[in-house]
């Protein structure tokens, strides 16, 4: 047996009930995958008469130290959620450590890096076992014990999993900061949850660009007092500072560890991890996940939606720094022994067959993307597809913003050669995992819709007042009438604000700030954001963080950035500003103002648009009418409502006026 345990363990082992025997023949993940719609309808009848049984039946499937008390306790009013409480287990250990025995030799990563003339690398779950484990030790020796947050800030290589998994394993809570992001996004995350280490690299490539990672974090820890150390992985040789005493080479620090350490045993309500996403106002908000549920819902989702079958190459080609990369990149593949391709690039470098290089190359048979990498590879047209080879491909999988049916149509006929399943998964940051999508070779697809619920998930529409819109068709808000076990349980450090904004919009309901519709059939489509959150490229971009970004500018007196239709990105950024010298020195500033929002936030948020105005629209109250805006930026300039409550209706006419001279 490949996990030592303690004598408190053991003590807990030898309850009844307890799943000790289990351990020693633990297999894979073997839980039943639904073959067909009427094996789904059962399934998802049986989640929703007894929600209860049917997450218990799962969650004997795993590893754990102790059973739990409770499935479930939940209110949705105060709000509290929590999923077999009184248990005790570690996401590490049924990630890695429970394949070892009969599965040590098998690939866990496969890493594909930026130049695709170095060679991959293929790391064993006995290997990774060994790195995570040594890492671990090192973060124990630095201080960091259960409950610390430590920050994340890594390219897509595997040390950034093993990072992540590492934490996990001594119980500290990861927050994962995205490597686009800048110095300023990457301090008001530190500092809003206090982390204790950063972890970090030297620099990496990505195309042909090079992002000078420890530079940036040196800016961001000029100002961030919680930090004690930061963790430098030596990725591409670059020549970088040293802060003695407090920075240290991951390579000196991790060569010298002890190559096994005992998964701590933790609560199932225990804080996995932190991910800052960005809501329609205010500072980003600290999506705080738990240990049990979380592990559970990624499990099951992974291995029902995408249909994996074991021994299958499995390539999402989200980063870790997004909620994607960690549940369905790394947690959700490794809980089920699967293999996980780890791609450090783009898709459009060294050219535009790069994903295709990758599936034919690693013989790939599920891929997982966003409708805009395929939006974008579709402009270079279908010439490619003759010289690659993707018979490998089984599944096909979609991310993170509506797909449009053209879109849907060209992944299907030239990736997909007509005959792989697209599942168009639809979910959050806040629910941890997929809530609404088809079952690959099981439920049934159709182009543009998430389609149906997952057993266990209870979604509805509701109108403005909150009143449920029921039969089919109908349309409304999207809002889930009962907890699902993947679901955030608070923002860091903020649970008023959790409450606020997802469940006081509708009593009872949990609000997810869609829009959506179902068809005559109960199938969902995604309609796209309700409130000020713009989706860019599967992005989630809050229009009062982008505004504050270019009011920091010396020539900025005020701004307002709206969303509007993009071809490639889905939505692209639309930026009003109102500049300091109203005679109009201004050659410079849209491009100024660009590159600062770059610098602050990171390159994905520069607004593509920027006009500079003489006003803004305002109501009495000095809300900004964004309707108005919004309409210009569409070109919709026809019919702008009524303006009459605006303190100024004059004020859109000369907005207009510059967007057509634009
Ligand atoms: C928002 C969540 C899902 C993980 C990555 C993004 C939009 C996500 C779909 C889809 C239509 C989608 C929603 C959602 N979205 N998936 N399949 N169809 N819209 O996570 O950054 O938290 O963004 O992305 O608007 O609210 P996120």
């Amino acid at each position: 047996m490949y996990l030592s345990i303690t004598q408190a363990c053991l003590r807990d082992f030898c309850q009844p009930g307890i799943f000790y025997s289990n351990l020693a023949v633990l297999k894979l993940f073997n839980m039943k995958q639904i073959q067909n719609i009427e094996e789904y309808r059962a399934e998802y009848q049986k989640s929703i008469e007894n929600p209860e049984s049917f997450w218990a039946e799962i969650a004997q499937e795993f590893l754990w130290y102790k059973k739990w008390d409770n499935v479930l306790q939940w209110n949705f009013e105060t709000p509290e959620i929590k999923w077999f409480e009184g248990g005790k287990t570690n996401i590490c250990a049924n990630a890695i450590d429970r394949h070892l025995e009969k599965f040590g030799d098998k690939t866990a990563i496969i890493f594909e890096p930026n130049d695709p003339n170095s060679p991959s690398q293929k790391i064993s779950y006995r290997e990774l076992h060994t790195s995570v484990c040594k890492l671990a030790n090192a973060l124990e020796s630095l201080g960091v014990t259960k409950g610390d947050r430590v920050c994340i800030y890594m390219p897509m290589i595997p040390e950034g999993a093993i990072a992540m998994l590492a934490c996990a394993r001594i119980g500290a809570i990861h927050s994962v900061v995205f490597a686009g992001f800048g110095a300023e996004s990457l301090k008001g995350r530190i500092n809003d949850s206090n982390c204790k280490l950063l972890i970090t690299a030297d620099a990496f490539h990505r195309g042909n660009k090079k992002i000078a990672l420890k530079e940036i974090a040196d800016e961001a820890m000029a100002d961030t007092p919680s930090i004690e150390h930061c963790l430098v992985y030596n990725h591409i040789n670059e020549k970088i500072s040293m802060v003695a005493g407090r920075d240290i080479s991951w390579h000196t620090l991790v060569s010298v560890q002890p190559d096994t350490h005992e998964p701590v045993a933790m609560d199932s309500e225990a804080p996995l991890f932190l991910l800052y996403t960005s809501g329609s106002t205010g500072k980003p908000k600290g999506v705080q996940h738990t240990t049990a549920g979380y592990m559970i819902f990624m499990a099951y989702t992974f291995k029902q939606v995408f249909n994996y079958k074991d021994g299958e190459i499995y390539f999402c080609t989200a980063d870790i720094g997004w909620v994607t990369g960690h549940s369905y990149t790394l947690y959700g593949p490794l809980l089920n022994g699967g293999t996980t391709v780890i791609f450090e690039g783009i898709p459009t470098y060294p050219d535009h067959g790069r994903f295709w290089d990758i599936v034919d190359k690693h013989k790939v048979n599920i891929l997982y993307t966003a409708p805009t990498a395929i939006r974008s590879l579709e402009t270079f047209g279908t010439e490619i597809f003759k010289t690659k080879d993707l018979s490998s491909l089984r599944v096909l999988g979609s991310v993170g913003e509506p797909i449009n049916e053209e879109a849907w149509q060209w992944y299907y006929q030239n990736v997909g050669k007509n005959r792989c399943p697209i599942v168009d998964t639809w979910w959050q940051t806040e629910t941890g995992g997929i809530l609404i999508s088809p079952i690959a070779y099981a439920t049934p697809m159709k182009p543009a819709f998430a389609t149906l619920p997952l057993p266990g998930v209870q979604p509805l529409l509701v109108d403005e007042n909150g009143n449920e819109v029921k039969g089919n068709p109908a349309e409304g808000r999207l809002c889930m009438r009962f907890p699902w076990p993947g679901m955030a349980r608070t923002l860091y450090g903020n649970h008023e604000r959790f409450k606020q904004t997802y469940f006081t919009t509708y009593k009872n309901l949990y609000f997810s700030g869609d829009g959506a519709k179902r068809d005559g059939n109960g199938m969902y489509r995604i309609t796209g954001r309700v409130d000020d959150v713009i989706n860019v490229s599967g992005h989630r971009i809050g229009t009062g963080e982008v505004e504050e970004a270019i009011n920091s500018h010396d020539l900025v007196v005020e701004s307002a950035v709206v969303g509007y239709p993009h071809e490639i990105k889905g939505q692209g950024l639309y930026a009003y500003v109102i500049c300091v010298d109203k005679s109009g020195n201004v050659h410079n500033l849209p491009e100024e103002v660009k590159k600062i929002v770059s610098d602050k936030i990171g390159a994905f948020a520069r607004p593509d648009k920027i006009q500079i105005v003489p006003g803004l629209p305002k109501t009495r109250s000095g809300k900004i009418m964004r309707r108005i805006l919004r309409k210009i930026a569409e070109g919709d300039i026809s019919n702008l409502g009524d303006t009459t409550t605006l303190i100024d209706p004059s004020v859109v006419d000369k907005i207009v006026e510059g967007a057509l001279n634009q």
